[in-house]
């Protein structure tokens, strides 16, 4: 009798702790399990040593004084940027024209929900004002893309220390850089609703473009400029959806917004194709064997039937179980990989604890957060498991049809590899894809590097694929100066060198 009633004792506590680690259990797009340096604490102790962390900056509330809206989110934060005091009298303006500043604070983008959107804008290094804007978009659902700007793309890096330093290779060079934490919950960005969270991609669309019509009125000298929306992983979904808001709302004659592509790394638009990718890249990668590879089709085909049947949250729920460690099938049979490189059992460090830094006082008073906290706010995904698959490739043959589009992969990267997305590009409903499959890949090389091979491109109308070799799903952190070659090529619409054989001749 004794016995028995333990056991059952020993199930449920089993049952308890598996459903607990379970709620707890994030999207396999979640970039934030990512890991970083140790800082001593001290270095914290002093960018946190002014408690109060002032004013929250709701640009919001200077719609009709744009002008001092502007001033009071230029963020002063010293080189490369100007000191924010120049743009106090306008011939000091007008003398350093060229002088790129940077800027941040709130937009509130739904009023009954109080729903407030950071955003950090950096003008291009190089004091080129009409340089086209590049918004990047973090996965997650809930990533922070402050993680791009400190570790991938932006104007700084942080040192273990906690000490921000210029970046040696940046997208900010030439162009102008916008992060924007979304959706809200994510980082900086706050709701004091419980119903104000995102459910889908539509409500994140609009937030997003109710933060870029405001964000015009409070700079009109930006609204000229081309626009390009970029984004990785999770963001594979956001950057289609907003694109699509805007081409429709374009096309009402609501404000006019100068898109003019999307570019998206290693992302999830299509989870029915891409997760039939698996199995294989598993098995041809040498991580699983052949009866590992059947489990795992096994899941896809499960995957698959639940997305037909729209039964979202199965669908999510087994997606979890096949790849978002841990327990999930494949870290249990692989060790522990991390998924977002496949060369690596563990994560590397990513550099300096940026979360620790930005939320900090000393920063947050900076940047004008004030006194909110950022979030790891698991609500986010939670608010969006249904959403997770389902597809936006609908809305791609119209971005194809009227903005550049393009799809780039880190080689090694396998929780959106490039076999993943090469299989969703094919099932496009666009008029050109037949063309676009039978156009040759190139063979891609950048001007720095004529020995090693950067990559391989295939183009054909508006549409590019890139793979990026030695790179992993955070690629602009593996390979810099391949993927800043990459998006400049793109954005300005310059040839992809293929390398020239004299070194090799003349060997
Ligand atoms: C605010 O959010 C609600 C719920 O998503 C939505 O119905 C409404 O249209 C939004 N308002 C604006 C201005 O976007
Ligand atoms: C942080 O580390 C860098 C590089 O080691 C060093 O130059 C800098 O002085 C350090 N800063 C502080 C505040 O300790
Ligand atoms: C920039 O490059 C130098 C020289 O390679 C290196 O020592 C330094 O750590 C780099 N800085 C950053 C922020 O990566
Ligand atoms: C992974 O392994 C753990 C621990 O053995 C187990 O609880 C879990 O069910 C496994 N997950 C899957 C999806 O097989
Ligand atoms: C930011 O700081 C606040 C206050 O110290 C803390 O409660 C919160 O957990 C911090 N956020 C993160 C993500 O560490
Ligand atoms: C490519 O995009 C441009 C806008 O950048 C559009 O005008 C053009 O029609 C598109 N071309 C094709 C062949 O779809």
């Amino acid at each position: 009798m004794k016995i028995i009633v333990l056991q059952i004792l020993v199930i449920t506590l089993i049952g308890l702790t598996g459903s607990l680690s379970y709620g707890q259990r994030k999207s396999p797009f979640f970039e934030d399990r990512v890991t970083f340096d140790t800082f001593p604490q001290e270095s914290l102790d002093i960018l946190n040593s002014e408690l109060d962390a002032g004013e929250t900056l709701k640009l919001t509330d200077y719609l009709d004084n744009p002008k001092l809206g502007k001033r009071l989110s230029c963020v002063d934060i010293g080189i490369p940027f100007g000191s924010c005091s120049q743009l106090d009298d306008e011939n000091s303006q007008s003398s350093s024209s060229s002088t790129p500043f940077t800027y941040s604070g709130f937009f509130t983008v739904n009023q009954t929900y109080d729903i407030n959107l950071f955003y950090w804008f950096f003008e291009a290094q190089n004091g080129n004002k009409d340089a086209p804007i590049l918004i990047f978009f973090q996965g997650g659902p809930g990533a922070s893309s402050l993680f791009s700007l400190f570790v991938e793309t932006g104007p700084y890096r942080i040192l273990s220390n906690l000490t921000m330093v210029p970046a040696n290779v940046t997208w900010n060079s030439e162009f102008h850089m916008m992060y924007i934490d979304n959706p809200v919950g994510t980082g900086f960005s706050y709701t004091t609703s419980d119903d104000g969270y995102s459910n889908n991609e539509v409500e994140i669309a609009q937030n997003l473009y109710n933060l870029l019509t405001q964000f015009y009125q409070i700079y009109p000298e930006f609204s000229d400029n081309d626009l390009y929306l970029t984004g990785e992983s999770y963001a594979g979904k956001y950057v289609p959806a907003l694109a699509y808001y805007i081409y429709e709302q374009n096309q009402l004659k609501n404000t006019f917004i100068n898109l003019v592509g999307v570019a998206i790394g290693d992302g999830l638009v299509d989870p029915a194709t891409q997760v039939t990718q698996y199995a294989n890249l598993c098995y041809y990668t040498g991580l699983c064997d052949l009866v590992q590879q059947d489990t795992m089709l096994m899941y896809q085909e499960k995957i698959i039937f639940n997305i037909q049947e729209q039964n979202w949250m199965e669908a999510n729920n087994l997606f979890t179980d096949l790849i978002n460690g841990p327990p999930d099938y494949f870290q249990n049979i692989t060790g522990n990989p991390n998924y977002y490189d496949i060369r690596r059992s563990v994560e590397p460090s990513y550099g300096g604890n940026y979360v620790a830094f930005v939320n900090s006082s000393a920063i947050r008073q900076l940047i004008h957060v004030g006194n909110n906290y950022f979030q790891n706010n698991n609500n986010v995904y939670l608010h969006l498991q249904e959403d997770i698959p389902k597809s936006v490739i609908q809305y791609v043959p119209t971005l194809i049809e009227n903005y550049k589009v393009l799809f780039y992969n880190g080689q090694f990267d396998f929780i959106v590899g490039v076999s993943l997305t090469e299989t969703m590009i094919r099932t496009i409903q666009w008029s050109g894809i037949q063309p676009f499959i039978l156009t040759n890949r190139i063979i891609w090389k950048i001007p720095s590097d004529n020995i090693d091979v950067a990559g391989y491109v295939r183009q054909y109308q508006n549409l590019t694929q890139i793979v990026v070799r030695d790179a992993g799903h955070i690629a602009p952190f593996d390979q810099p100066e391949r993927c800043l070659d990459m998006i400049t090529r793109f954005v300005n619409n310059l040839p992809y060198p293929t390398g020239s054989s004299s070194s090799s001749s003349s060997n």
